[in-house]
């Protein structure tokens, strides 16, 4: 082989070696970019949960929610804050049917509780908090988000501060006196499309002075 033809030779492998790498190079930031768009910090996860959460009313009542996700669920409410660290909660899952039904009839607020598979009944312990409520409405706000990053639905139906909804899951769930009911929160698998709404607004805040 002449000289001549000898370098063009070598000028053409050269050019398809730097072709080749910059192949390589292109799918690995391609591959890069991807997996970047695939994953979120948990800033954005834990954020999207929180503008995500919206009330469910529909479920698809023969599909269950599982044991391991009732007790991510109630950790996450248990995570809640509470004065002087009180913990005053007490929780209460209900996944018989027959109650289910029987607290659905009586509350007039809570009628999703006849196709919602369980509920979960966040109850305050009066002797050890005068105020309760205002813990266990931290935890019941805890479990509707973990509801939400599990891709369930819910929605927090009124006991407190009713009497004659407070005297109807006290009766069905044969709380003691000192355990008075906040909220009945049916869970399960959404039916439908549920969208959460846009509630900011900016002339509901107020820096330094009003
Ligand atoms: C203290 C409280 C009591 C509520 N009680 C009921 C109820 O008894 N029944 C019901 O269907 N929804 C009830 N809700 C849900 C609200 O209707 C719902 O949060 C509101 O319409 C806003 O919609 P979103 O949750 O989709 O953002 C209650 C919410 C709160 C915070």
């Amino acid at each position: 082989m002449k000289n001549t033809n000898k370098i063009i030779v070598y000028q053409i492998i050269c050019l398809l070696l730097m072709v080749a790498i910059g192949v390589l190079l292109f799918n690995n930031q391609k591959e890069k970019t991807v997996m970047k768009k695939e994953s979120f910090s948990l800033e954005e996860t834990a954020l999207s949960v929180i503008m995500n959460r919206k009330s469910v009313r529909n479920f698809i009542k023969e599909k269950p929610v599982s044991k391991e996700d009732i007790d991510i669920i109630i950790k996450a409410g248990m995570a809640a804050p509470s004065g002087r660290d009180a913990r005053p909660w007490e929780i209460v899952v209900v996944d018989n049917r027959k109650s289910l039904d029987a607290m659905a009839e009586k509350l007039p607020y809570a009628k999703m509780l006849m196709q919602s598979p369980v509920a979960i009944v966040v109850c305050g312990d009066t002797t050890k908090s005068s105020y309760w409520y205002v813990d266990c409405s931290a935890v019941t706000e805890n479990i509707l988000l973990a509801v939400e990053a599990l891709g369930l639905g819910a929605v927090w139906t009124a006991a407190y501060p009713y009497e004659d909804r407070m005297n109807v899951v006290v009766e069905n769930l044969n709380l003691p006196n000192n355990i008075l009911p906040l909220a009945v929160i049916p869970i399960g698998h959404p039916q439908g499309e549920h969208k959460a709404k846009d509630k900011y607004d900016a002339d509901k805040v107020h820096y330094n002075q009003w």
